[in-house]
């Protein structure tokens, strides 16, 4: 038996009897804990090995952790240890910022969702650097990068920048947050024309890094669920033009129609989980249609399961991650998916 089957009846009563940030900080201590006893290993042997290739590199498996959950990387080799193939940490800003008032995350336990408006509280890109640096974890990597709340919209593209020169050299691929909808003006950037002009400035700049670094770290671009099928076209086609390695979809999203009258629904911030596990297939299978199959794309939003990981799977999806699963269904989930995918 494992330790991890007594999230469910134990673990997840006494976190959900906290307040849900403060439930967060417990896990996080909990986990930076664990990884530094002196016996801990960062990589999980005992899963079924099911690995595919992506963006030109090699996965264990198809399942990772979903940005937003450990922003700093501080329990990179915990996160590592529960079997996940990839780990995508972040979002991480320029600099430090402690991101919107609290409270700020919510749970809506009858639908197994979450509702966040964090706003990219991160401890800046040198400090994460400073943990990829340390990390025994030998799975994927990847970052996701955005903006600073005081930058304007306007010179965002600055900001993306000197995240992906920072951490180009510590990852093996690079997450461009465009679709958060907890900073203001943030998904405004999925618009054809600053997308295009975000999306070749990061190109241009990855050329050069893949010179100086001798490497080639993948860009993905990861998109909201709340787009109507002309952006999700336009969208995908800038993607296609500017040659952007990979698609994630989806973030979390502003609607609140699937939680309509449940406790927190008029809280405002992104939705998460079980309620928006339909919203993102549906968007994966019309961006896997757009796309053609040419780029390989990550599904997210609301995979809980076993059935909910093989769904994205079957609308396109190369690799699957997942957030808000964790916290309802705890860690043993991760093996469940990926010996029964
Ligand atoms: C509390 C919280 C914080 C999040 N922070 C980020 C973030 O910083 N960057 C990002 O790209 N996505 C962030 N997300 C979105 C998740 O990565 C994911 O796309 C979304 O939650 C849908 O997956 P899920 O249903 O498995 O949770 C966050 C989600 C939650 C619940």
């Amino acid at each position: 038996m494992s330790i991890y089957s007594l999230y469910k009846p134990l673990v997840r009563p006494f976190l959900f009897s906290l307040d849900p940030e403060k439930a967060h900080s417990l896990t996080i201590s909990y986990a930076k804990f664990m990884q530094s006893c002196p016996l801990f290993k960062a990589d999980n042997h005992k899963l079924l090995h099911k690995e595919c290739e992506c963006m030109g590199l090699k996965f264990a498996n198809p399942l990772g952790l979903a940005a937003g959950l450990d922003k700093n990387g501080e329990a990179i080799d915990f996160f590592g240890s529960l079997g996940f193939s990839h780990l995508e940490l972040g979002t991480v800003t320029p600099k430090a910022q402690s991101g919107n008032l609290k409270p700020r995350m919510f749970r809506v336990v009858s639908a197994n969702g979450l509702i966040n408006r964090m706003g990219f509280n991160n401890k800046g890109v040198d400090f994460l650097v400073s943990n990829l640096i340390r990390r025994k974890y030998s799975g994927i990597v990847g970052v996701s990068i955005g903006k600073n709340e005081t930058t304007a919209i306007e010179n965002a593209v600055d900001d993306y920048l000197v995240c992906m020169q920072k951490v180009y050299e510590h990852c093996d691929y690079i997450a461009i947050n465009i679709s958060c909808p907890n900073t203001k003006d943030l998904t405004s950037l999925q618009e054809t024309s600053k997308l295009d002009a975000l999306l070749s400035r990061l190109k241009q700049e990855q050329g050069k890094l893949a010179t100086t670094y001798r490497k080639y770290v993948p860009l993905v671009v990861k998109i909201a669920p709340d787009l109507d099928d002309n952006a999700l076209e336009s969208i995908c086609d800038r993607v296609l033009a500017n040659h952007v390695d990979g698609m994630s979809c989806t973030n979390t999203t502003t609607s609140r129609d699937v939680i309509y009258g449940m406790e927190h629904a008029s809280e405002w911030g992104g939705l998460s989980g079980e309620p928006i596990r339909v919203m993102s297939s549906n968007i994966l299978a019309k961006v896997h249609n757009y796309t053609k199959g040419q780029i390989p794309l990550i599904g997210i939003g609301g995979v809980n399961s076993v059935m909910s990981a093989k769904e994205k799977l079957d609308k396109g999806a190369t690799l699957i991650q997942l957030y808000s699963g964790l916290v309802y269904e705890g860690p043993e989930l991760v093996s469940k998916i990926i010996n029964h995918i």
